[in-house]
């Protein structure tokens, strides 16, 4: 039996095949690789000496989807695969609707006919939008401000009416994790973040400053509500989101198997950073010096943004334990030996 991991070849869904080969589960991992390379999947190899399954598979292709699950044995899915720009989202949303919206439909679809109970959503914490206070529990309120979190709240809907559905005969067992700014690299450096443009998120753009690749960064507003006016973010090293992954699972087979159930997790530190601290860090891990100036406020940013992580503390007995100077050490490490992401070939 095979844990489904849609999109396991970018960012997140690497790192944490990483995590569910180290926890022993077997995978089969699908991507379109719209916006990453299968050799991400043969560096998740390389981290674990274990084989991992790859097929490349839209989907939107529904018989292609089908004939994965006919042809598989598959005990739950991890749903990554999505797009997840919020600029492009805003200039593109029928893409963002289409790719979000009826890929999850179909494999929803998919599951349903091939008696698969068990997911896991990527979803974000975009879906509370500005918030009223922070920290921000699982009971603020939701309201995304661009297409791309519209398509994460309508898809967390859409996961909730199905398991609150009692005329439907399929059990649905169900965990939407919220996830704050996911930052940092697995620790040997052979898996990382590897935008395929200029980065529109802070610590990829810093570690291209660092790298040479760009002059320098801009930070978007010093006028913020904020200790030192710039943006503070609730920014989580990517494995320790990934083991949260790892909890997720193990928590949704151990619940009731008779009925159905969604249940939704913050995943974050509960601590916030401003963009000067990140850079501070970042020229701390790195030795290199992180050029900036200050420019306009980007629009739509908010100034403040931190998770309350305790519901995943008492419930998955997860929490995140790396610190800020790790994030950005092991960000360092992937950014330096591979300055051109994926494209770089290996000794
Ligand atoms: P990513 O772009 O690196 O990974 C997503 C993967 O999905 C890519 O490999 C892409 O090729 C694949 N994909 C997209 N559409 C597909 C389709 N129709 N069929 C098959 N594969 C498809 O992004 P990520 O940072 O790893 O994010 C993973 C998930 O987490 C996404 O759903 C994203 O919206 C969500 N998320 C990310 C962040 C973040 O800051 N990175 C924050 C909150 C939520
Ligand atoms: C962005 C997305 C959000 C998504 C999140 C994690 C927007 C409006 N929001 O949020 O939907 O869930 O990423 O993927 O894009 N900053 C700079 N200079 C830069 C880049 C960023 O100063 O070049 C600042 C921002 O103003 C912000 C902080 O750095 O204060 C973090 O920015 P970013 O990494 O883009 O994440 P979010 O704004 O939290």
């Amino acid at each position: 039996m095979a844990i489904l991991v849609t999109g396991g070849a970018g960012f997140i869904g690497s790192h944490t095949c990483v995590e569910l080969i180290a926890a022993g589960y077997e995978l089969l991992v699908i991507d379109n690789l719209c916006n990453s390379r299968a050799e991400a999947v043969s560096r998740v190899e390389q981290i674990t000496g274990q084989s991992v399954v790859f097929l490349k598979l839209d989907l939107l292709d529904k018989p292609a989807l089908d004939a994965c699950f006919a042809q598989h044995k598959i005990e739950a899915v991890i749903h990554f695969a999505g797009l997840k720009a919020v600029g492009e989202s805003v200039s593109k949303p029928l893409l963002y609707y289409h790719n979000n919206i009826e890929g999850t439909l179909n494999l929803l679809a998919a599951m349903q006919r091939h008696g698969v109970s068990d997911l896991i959503f990527s979803s974000s914490a975009t879906v509370y939008g500005d918030p009223d206070s922070v920290p921000i529990t699982e009971e603020a309120a939701v309201r995304p401000t661009n297409p791309y979190g519209r398509t994460k709240l309508m898809i967390e809907d859409m996961l909730s009416d199905l398991t609150a559905s009692p005329a439907d005969n399929h059990i649905w067992r169900v965990v939407l994790l919220r996830y704050f700014n996911p930052v940092g690299a697995h620790p040997s450096g052979l898996i990382g973040e590897d935008p395929s443009d200029i980065p529109n998120n802070l610590v990829p753009y810093i570690a291209q400053v660092a790298v040479g690749k760009l002059q320098q960064l801009s930070v978007f507003g010093d006028d913020y509500a904020t200790p030192d006016g710039t943006g503070v973010r609730d920014y989580i090293h990517v494995m320790d989101l990934s083991n949260g992954h790892v909890k997720a699972l193990q928590w949704l087979q151990q619940q009731d198997a008779g009925s159905s159930m969604c249940e939704v997790f913050n995943l974050g530190t509960g601590t916030g950073y401003s963009v000067l601290e990140m850079i501070n860090a970042f020229e701390q891990a790195s030795g290199q010096p992180v050029p900036y100036k200050i420019v306009a406020r980007r629009e739509g940013d908010i100034a403040t943004c931190y998770a309350d992580p305790q519901k995943a503390q008492h419930l998955l007995q997860w929490q995140a334990d790396k610190n800020l100077s790790e994030m950005m050490a092991d960000t360092w490490r992937w950014q330096s030996s591979n300055p051109n992401g994926y494209d770089d070939p290996q000794e």
